[in-house]
């Protein structure tokens, strides 16, 4: 009796114990610069990027070597032939064997045209919001976006419209469609606001995500959609894991927006985040909210995503992709102007003299001018606050769509910038639906989840197949909740 009691206690010590060597490895402290450090680098970077051709080509090899996206990215035909075992990268000891039930269902090939040019990546943080990167997102050549997300009217402007590959996490199959169990009508027409892309899942990631994967293939294969069924091959998801944890990015699961910008910069001669910011805090100091679409946050203790946006921003400041982290500049015709008006000036003319030579309402000049006058030589200028009327110039956007391009500099290059007090407190937030979906089989999260899991089937090995699925399926919504994507 009293034997049992010591061997209980001290079963809990050492689940303590494990818990505590986890968290270590979780939140390893030393490895990461703090939130604040990483937020003031961006902004002592502003809006400084060029293109460096080197490393676009370095990256572009270091891929190729080892994840070979050309080829692997999607299950096909070619890469999968009946027979071949394909092993699950989210599971311990589970795979799935080329059948004739599915082989049918994969394209004979990479279907995709490349080499492709311009892509953008488009991840669902709150950063998007009121971000107005839509046309530029929509200029890009390739455009790929997160977890199917909406692409309603409210968000245009902010998120652009087109797209060619969209992923999507079974477990979204199962929450917002019954898992297809019932009418598909809601999802293929959900799907129509993605045109004809490529839906890309990844089917054989975790055994769950199986058959709502399949069903989503049937759903839009028997309504003859216009989009294209792709299945991450989970071989490519494993060796893309492995090539960031070589970087360390360790210890969690990688994003799917990580997954994206690694197929990217495999597949394209030009790559641009956009909505990869994992802070509840924007560049502007107001609070940002976790998805452009909602604010439903995740698992609180699991975040991923701040190590992830160092990677990136190394990437970045090398000029080998570009990431978009504030509002985007206004298109055509807002900085040339802007430029024309001001030199104008310079050279003496007056405000009405400008606003004849350039046909450009008076306003416009006007506010051209002021700005200049205020802002004009904004990289070298400590300016130690915001004077109260800044915030009035904001709002005048729509007559002089420089200004908040021309704000920013100023702003983010403001000298003995502080976080007081008073400002909001910079919490690590997991704010990119893109992130932590995907497990990668080969990191310890994962094994304290196959631990998990191991449990559950020793709990349940008398269960019936229904119950066992349902559980598990309960465990991947747990798994899927720390990423967030519904
Ligand atoms: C360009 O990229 C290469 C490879 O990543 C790097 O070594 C080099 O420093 C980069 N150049 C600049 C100017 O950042
Ligand atoms: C799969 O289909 C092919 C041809 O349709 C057939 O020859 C083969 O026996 C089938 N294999 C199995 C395992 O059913
Ligand atoms: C597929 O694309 C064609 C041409 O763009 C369009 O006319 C048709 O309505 C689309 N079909 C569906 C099911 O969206």
């Amino acid at each position: 009796m009293l034997s049992r009691r010591y061997r209980g206690k001290l079963s809990v010590w050492a689940a303590l114990c494990v818990l505590v060597l986890c968290w270590y490895y979780i939140y390893p402290g030393y490895r990461l610069p703090s939130d604040k450090d990483i937020v003031e680098e961006v902004l002592r970077q502003g809006e400084a990027w060029q293109k460096n051709q080197t490393g676009i080509d370095l990256y572009r090899k270091l891929l190729t070597e080892c994840c070979d996206p050309r080829r692997m990215f999607a299950v096909t035909k070619e890469n999968s032939p009946l027979g071949k075992v394909l092993w699950y990268d989210g599971e311990f000891y589970h795979s799935h064997t080329v059948n004739n039930d599915t082989y049918p269902l994969f394209v004979q090939d990479n279907p995709l045209q490349l080499p492709l040019k311009k892509c953008a990546v488009v991840g669902n943080g709150g950063i998007l919001r009121h971000s107005k990167c839509g046309k530029d997102i929509d200029q890009a050549d390739f455009i790929m976006r997160c977890n199917l997300p909406p692409l309603s009217k409210e968000y245009v402007e902010d998120v652009g419209t087109r797209s060619h590959l969209v992923t999507a996490n079974p477990s979204i199959i199962e929450k917002r469609f019954q898992n297809l169990l019932l009418s598909r009508k809601a999802f293929v027409d959900s799907m129509k606001v993605y045109g004809s892309s490529y839906i890309y899942m990844p089917a054989f990631s975790m055994k769950p995500g199986t058959d709502p994967s399949l069903r989503a293939y049937y759903a839009l294969a028997d309504t003859s959609s216009n989009l294209t069924m792709l299945f991450a091959n989970p071989e490519f998801l494993r060796t893309v894991g492995k090539f960031w944890k070589a970087r360390s990015v360790h210890a969690r699961r990688l994003s799917t927006g990580l997954f994206l910008v690694s197929l990217a910069l495999g597949l394209c001669e030009e790559v641009t985040a956009y909505g990869f910011w994992p802070f509840s805090v924007g560049l502007d100091e107001q609070p940002v909210s976790h998805h452009y679409y909602d604010n439903i946050l995740p698992y609180k203790w699991f975040h991923a995503m701040p190590e992830e946006f160092v990677q990136l921003w190394h990437l970045h400041k090398s000029g080998t992709l570009r990431m978009r982290v504030g509002r985007c500049p206004p298109q055509e015709g807002g900085r040339p102007q802007r430029h024309r008006i001001v030199s104008r000036h310079k050279s003496g003319e007056g405000y009405r003299k400008i606003t004849a030579a350039l046909k450009v309402p008076m306003s416009t000049v006007v506010s051209s001018i002021h700005e200049w006058k205020k802002f004009g030589n904004t990289r070298t200028l400590p300016r130690a606050g915001r004077p109260s009327g800044e915030k009035g110039l904001s709002q005048g956007g729509d007559q002089e769509p420089d200004g908040h391009f021309v704000r920013a500099p100023a702003y983010l290059c403001r000298e003995r910038r502080t976080f007081q007090k008073e400002q909001p407190s910079l919490q690590q937030s997991t704010n990119q639906a893109c992130m932590v979906e995907w497990p990668d089989g080969s990191q310890l999260l994962s094994k304290r989840h196959m631990a998990a899991h191991l449990e559950f089937a020793k709990m349940h090995l008398k269960d019936s197949q229904t119950m066992r699925n349902k559980i598990l399926w309960s465990d991947e919504t747990k798994i899927e909740l720390f990423g967030v994507n519904a």
